[in-house]
């Protein structure tokens, strides 16, 4: 395996091919409707908070591990203390779960890209446009199949420097769109302050639990933690290439996309409800209802609209490229099969969890686990329970098993490392501590027996 591991092409390679997979639909559609449903400001607040000391460390620990073991996830616990090597198939089973149903979602995107490319934009911009699409049977069914294919092809074909490249163009443009729309909205729009403020200011009267797990769960997702992505990448980095400064490059980078995509879309929402706050509760749906209304309302709207959904359907691809990426890799290693035996058996496991996933909308949307649609199940399943074990577990292992000192000499291979102290203490005491009792609740709520 790791005789044939390439490097990424210099210091900005690296922060771009992770970014490139960090950024995606987590950041644009994700982040904005927990941040708008769990207490605006407030939640935003709480997620910064847990991304510079938590997410921060976790994240310089994964890659610690693969530059440390030069070997991908799922051997690298292994390779470093064979009573650990659970651990790299726990953590490899995550993008197993998440990556079907991103692809129901990058379908979704696919189809809202299409509609604006031939020019739907005001038919799109309908309130019940949405429902009454997801709420079809076959042709969410289509779009899915759509871009599992697009994905499986570019995976087959081997692709770590062509995610480079497409990061390098999309990341510039999509930040603009995303700038721009934002201030569009925000000068023009009746009501879009109130949303700046909910947004912006943190209101401790909106705090719950729900907060925090909803935080914590985001940030896992959102910077592809606690799933062994970041410690393949690590394995990739060259010794030279200072991990803290690239960790707090990707954060940044990361969180600044989804503050941004927050800033476009919950002003947004306040402008188009008048101020019924229940249309913040949306969930899933939010992207997708709001922002054709901005665009249908926008002079140019349908040309910036459908170079929105490209960009969006682009940072998708990016994430998704990469979530195959592993698994694939992951199958050819340990299955012993070649890559396209490898890419037909992982299509198989995403149609088997995707169709599901998309159904629930329409035709299964009676079938519900622990009171949840079976996509929001799919995603609880893995960013409230499986991230935080696999989470909790790692930092178990960096903190008492390698111990923080281990990682810390190899991080200062390159350079000095300035958060030591801080990074020890949260390996060690502050994020177990916490992802204990948020998963506690969690679980607890899942199964009705606590309310949060
Ligand atoms: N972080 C990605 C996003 O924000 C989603 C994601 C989760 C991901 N895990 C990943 C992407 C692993 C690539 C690889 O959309």
């Amino acid at each position: 395996m790791s005789s044939n591991r390439g490097s990424f092409s210099g210091k900005i390679g690296f922060v771009l091919a992770a970014a490139g997979s960090a950024v995606g639909l987590g950041n644009i559609w994700r982040f904005p409707y927990l941040a708008a449903k769990y207490g605006g400001g407030i939640f935003l607040l709480v997620y910064v908070a847990l991304s510079v000391t938590f997410g921060f460390s976790l994240m310089v620990a994964e890659i610690a591990i693969g530059r440390k073991s030069q070997v991908s996830a799922i051997g690298a616990f292994g390779a470093l203390n064979k009573r650990f090597s659970f651990l790299g198939i726990m953590a490899s089973v995550v993008p197993i779960i998440i990556l079907p149903y991103y692809s129901v979602i990058g379908g979704w995107v696919m189809k809202y890209l299409a509609g604006f490319t031939v020019g739907q934009a005001s038919e799109m911009a309908q309130s019940d446009y949405f429902g009454n699409y997801i709420g079809s049977v076959g042709e969410p069914l289509l779009w899915f199949a759509m871009f599992m294919a697009i994905t499986a092809v570019i995976v087959l074909f081997g692709v770590e420097k062509g995610i480079e490249k497409v990061s390098k163009v999309m990341m510039p443009v999509l930040v603009v769109l995303i700038l721009g729309i934002a201030i569009y909205t925000i000068c023009t729009m009746d009501g879009a302050w109130e949303g700046v403020a909910y947004y912006i200011l943190p209101d401790f009267s909106n705090f719950s639990i729900m907060t925090v797990v909803a935080a914590m769960g985001q940030l896992f997702y959102s910077m592809s933690l606690a799933m062994g992505i970041m410690i393949t990448f690590g394995s990739y980095m060259k010794k030279d290439i200072s991990i803290a400064k690239s960790a707090t490059q990707i954060e940044i980078f990361d969180t600044g996309i989804a503050f941004l995509a927050g800033l476009m879309i919950i002003p947004a929402v306040f402008a188009f409800s008048g101020g019924d706050e229940s249309a913040l509760g949306q969930g899933p749906g939010l992207m997708f209802v709001t922002l054709p209304k901005v665009f249908d309302s926008m002079p140019g709207g349908t040309i910036i609209g459908t170079a929105f959904f490209f960009m969006v359907f682009l940072a998708a691809l990016t994430s998704a490229i990469s979530l195959m990426e592993t698994i694939v890799a992951m199958f050819i290693d340990k299955l012993n099969v070649n890559r396209k035996i490898s890419c037909l058996i992982v299509l198989g496991i995403c149609v088997l969890i995707g169709i599901p996933s998309s159904l629930g909308y329409s035709l299964w949307s009676e079938v519900t686990v622990l009171g949840m649609q079976l996509l929001d199940f799919f995603d609880f399943a893995s960013n409230s329970l499986l991230m935080p074990i696999v989470a909790l577990i790692t930092c178990i292992f960096a903190g008492y098993v390698l111990k923080p000192k281990t990682l810390v000499e190899e991080i200062e291979l390159s350079g000095k490392f300035n958060q030591k102290a801080m990074f020890s203490v949260v390996i060690r005491y502050v994020a177990p501590i916490c992802i204990l009792l948020i998963l506690a609740s969690s679980v607890l709520s899942a199964f009705g027996v606590i309310s949060i």
